[in-house]
């Protein structure tokens, strides 16, 4: 593909210079189609038995995204006591949202059951600070469920760090630890409603997740009379799409899934509620960095280009050398990439870090100074990591919206906003 933003007539219209200038750069600029899009494929994952995708919210928070998911049907799995608030906030009703925190506190969990949201556990300790939460806010029977999180024992994933299954991580119950969840549930009058894992990020192969799945369901036996049973995420995107990389391969999966899940419902007796938790896949593709390159200098045979888009603004190629495609844009249009004429070129931030680096060394036309550049495939980890380091205030946030309107959907953040927070 030559070019993504033409391909998909990214900015519907608009010319990119003006949003640039209406809201300043960096920014993060969304398209609402591609986002509908893909949560609308996520919730098809399974159509044969009942099914829920819970959109991962970690990949991105924005009430207004969130409120696109609330729309398309997708339920959503929180990490924390905030993104819990955000998604109320959003208007979804608890019974659509699933906590899945790690090392939280008793307070913590008290949110969560004072709210009514199903809460999974990870390890047993929290299972047991859980119920000891349950005892201490007199929590009626009927009301003391939960789910455990799993470690299938393997995982996968784009990096060390984001692989979340396997004997290296701190997620999860191990296989061998199930007895101890059942004395502790007994212990506290806890039904085990539903399991779930979440084997890690990023993969462009079904399979590892498909045996994954084989896994979780053999384990599920285990647990009798189970609500739900939640697969995790981590479906992939082509991060790599101007060099033809191909999508994350859906229809496939869900052939492959099927008949997997059939096996199972036959010999558990019922098709309890099944769930998935994707989050980059719902959101990573539609959205794009715009930039402005300030600076263009060589150094000892490198080609620098000194961009507004630090390591604050998108920490993904700094922390795990994740690469994300560039456009160049010159007076609002895309500078094509003609093959002869792409030049070896590092694209680096203004944060004052050596690795506040974008791509390195990468081929791509001459970049010159005034020019804006276009980090795509930015949606997912993207603001929802961001930071102010430097003491820079994180960017706006705006919305393509279907009709091709122009939205602020979270406006810059100003010096003051950093003063505020000093007593
Ligand atoms: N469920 C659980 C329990 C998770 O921990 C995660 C991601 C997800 C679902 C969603 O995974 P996804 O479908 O987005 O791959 N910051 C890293 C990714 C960290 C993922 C953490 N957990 C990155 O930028 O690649």
């Amino acid at each position: 593909m030559t070019s993504f933003l033409q391909n998909s007539n990214f900015f519907e219209g608009n010319n990119p210079e003006n949003i640039a200038k209406d809201f300043g750069t960096p920014v993060y600029v969304y398209n609402e189609k591609i986002l509908r899009d893909r949560m609308s494929k996520v919730a098809k994952v399974i159509t044969k038995y009942p099914y829920t995708a819970n959109y991962s919210v970690k990949a991105n928070t924005n009430i207004h995204i969130l409120k696109l998911a609330l729309e398309e049907g997708l339920n959503c799995d929180a990490m924390s006591v905030g993104e819990i608030t955000l998604l109320l906030k959003a208007g979804f009703p608890v019974e659509r949202i699933f906590f899945v925190p790690n090392n939280v506190s008793s307070d913590e969990l008290q949110f969560a059951l004072e709210k009514g949201v199903m809460t999974s556990l990870d390890s047993l300790s929290q299972l047991e600070l859980f119920g000891k939460t349950c005892d201490s806010m007199n929590i009626q029977p009927e009301n003391r469920k939960c789910a455990v999180r799993i470690n299938p024992g393997v995982g996968a994933g784009h990096h060390e760090k984001v692989v979340t299954g396997g004997k290296k991580t701190k997620f999860g119950i191990a296989e061998y630890d199930i007895p101890q969840i059942f004395l502790i549930a007994a212990k506290y009058n806890i039904r085990i409603a539903g399991i779930n894992q979440h084997i890690g990020s990023l993969f462009m192969d079904p399979q590892p997740y498909l045996d994954a799945v084989k896994n979780l369901l053999r384990i599920a036996h285990d647990f009798k009379d189970l609500d739900f049973i939640d697969f995790g995420g981590g479906y992939g995107i082509p991060y790599h799409k101007l060099d033809d990389e191909k999508d994350f391969p859906m229809e496939d999966f869900k052939a492959r899934l099927e008949p997997i899940l059939d096996e199972f419902v036959k010999s558990y007796g019922k098709a309890p509620l099944f769930k998935s938790e994707p989050g980059r896949f719902c959101v990573a593709e539609a959205s794009v960095i715009l930039g402005r390159v300030h600076a263009t200098k060589e150094n000892s045979g490198i080609q620098f280009a000194g961009t507004d888009v630090g390591m604050n603004v998108l920490v993904r190629p700094s922390m795990y050398d994740s690469h994300h495609d560039i456009e160049i844009l010159r007076n609002g249009n895309v500078v094509p990439r003609e093959s002869d004429k792409l030049i070896e070129q590092t694209v680096t931030g203004n944060i004052c870090e050596s690795g506040d680096i974008l791509a390195k060394n990468r081929p791509l036309p001459k970049i010159n100074e005034g020019d804006l550049i276009c980090v795509l495939d930015t949606g997912a980890y993207g603001w929802s990591m961001c930071s102010t380091y430097n003491s820079r205030p994180r960017p706006a946030e705006v919305l393509i919206c279907a009709d091709g309107s122009v939205k602020q959907i979270r406006r810059k953040e100003t010096i003051e906003d950093l003063l505020n927070l000093f007593d």
